[in-house]
């Protein structure tokens, strides 16, 4: 099996390529990652000198760069994308090139390649924002309400398009929010983790009030590993670990594990158009392929804090920029290098 994974040097991308080699050391995995600000190769410093992976720089709008790199390739499991809700606020441009014009040029080239499978990572933000009640599932109609996710939004539907009009053997996840190693602090977890263990406040937007639903990365991969090896092409798994808390909560939670109190919360203005729930029924992905998530939140919690504590250098590095200097130093802009 040779897997072509876009994205694999971010938060859930590098997890997931672990996650890959550690199950199947047998198969080819080849990275293909831009490496912006977000993308990072330290994440997977452990297995890069494994036999079967390889990492390609490239963009995904590089589509003869793309098409050169898919000569081959069985299945593609696109995570690539601009994430972060509050840079699309600042600033769209980079979430519709490459979440949605980048989407359309790794399909474009999944699809002159006949690549068995092509996964779409997606995010439950495309459903919008839920009142008290309800949850989203597969039939909830779109209605994205940030450039972050109207972008998503958008890939997702020229993903189905691709099925449809072209016979793509599609499959696409809409998860939930991730948490857990690796995840680039400027996002609610570890940005709180990473302040309060350089003893700064937390800044928490609004009434803190609003509610996410968490799962930890290593239940999202192995969920996206069950549907890429049992999932039905053309179809949709929404996938969330039942673990609904106000950002509220976390921070108490949070605070109290690292032993500091409520002085620690900045309460700040709130984000713009900021959706209020989200909350997943991932029953489709329990029932048809066995699927449940493992680990707690207070478990999966525990052991994030505790992962950020003892890596301090990556996220300061990482904050700073510092890796980036670094390959741009070494590599400039070229793109198709193998680093
Ligand atoms: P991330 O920001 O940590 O990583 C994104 C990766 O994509 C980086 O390695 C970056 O270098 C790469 N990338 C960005 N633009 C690129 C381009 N033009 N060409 C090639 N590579 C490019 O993101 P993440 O949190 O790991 O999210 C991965 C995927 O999962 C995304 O599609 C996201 O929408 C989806 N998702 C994330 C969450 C979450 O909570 N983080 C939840 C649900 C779905
Ligand atoms: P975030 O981690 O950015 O994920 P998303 O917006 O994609 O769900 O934010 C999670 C929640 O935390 C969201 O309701 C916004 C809130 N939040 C804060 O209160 N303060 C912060 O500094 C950040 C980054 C987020």
């Amino acid at each position: 099996m040779k897997m072509l994974v876009t994205g694999g040097a971010g938060f859930i991308g590098s997890n997931f390529i672990r996650y890959i080699l550690t199950k199947y050391p047998s198969y080819a995995v080849i990275n293909y990652d831009k490496l912006t600000y977000a993308g990072n190769l330290e994440n997977l410093r452990d297995i890069e000198n494994h036999p079967n992976y390889s990492f390609v720089k490239g963009d995904i709008l590089n589509t003869e760069l793309l098409n050169h790199v898919m000569k081959g390739v069985d299945v593609v499991v696109h995570f690539a994308a601009e994430t972060h809700v509050d840079r699309s606020i600042m600033g769209a441009d980079a979430f519709v090139q490459t979440n949605v014009i980048g989407t359309f040029s790794v399909m474009e080239a999944a699809r002159q390649n006949n690549v068995k499978r092509f996964h779409h990572i997606s995010t439950d933000e495309v459903f919008g924002s839920l009142g008290a009640e309800g949850h989203f599932h597969e039939e909830t109609p779109y209605d994205p309400r940030s450039p972050y996710s109207a972008s998503k939004a958008a890939s997702d539907h020229l993903v189905r398009a691709y099925y449809h009009t072209h016979g793509l053997p599609i499959t696409i996840s809409n998860c939930a929010n991730n948490y857990g190693p690796n995840m680039f602090p400027e996002k609610l977890i570890p940005l709180f983790v990473t302040n309060l263990i350089e003893g700064k406040k937390v800044p928490l937007y609004g009434d803190g009030l609003n509610i996410r639903d968490w799962i930890h990365v290593e239940d999202h991969n192995r969920a996206v590993d069950m549907i890429i090896h049992a999932g039905k092409v053309g179809q949709t798994y929404c996938l969330g670990a039942m673990e609904e808390k106000t950002n509220r909560e976390i921070t108490d939670l949070i605070l109290q594990k690292m032993g500091f109190g409520e002085e620690m919360i900045e309460y700040v203005e709130d984000r713009k158009g900021h959706d209020r729930r989200y909350a997943i029924r991932p029953y489709k992905a329990m029932v048809e392929l066995g699927w449940k998530p493992q680990i707690t939140f207070d478990q999966g919690i525990e052991q994030t804090i505790n992962w950020y504590r003892d890596n301090p250098e990556w996220w300061k590095r990482v904050r700073s920029g510092e890796y980036q200097d670094y390959y741009k130093k070494q590599y400039g802009e070229k793109q198709g290098m193998t680093i």
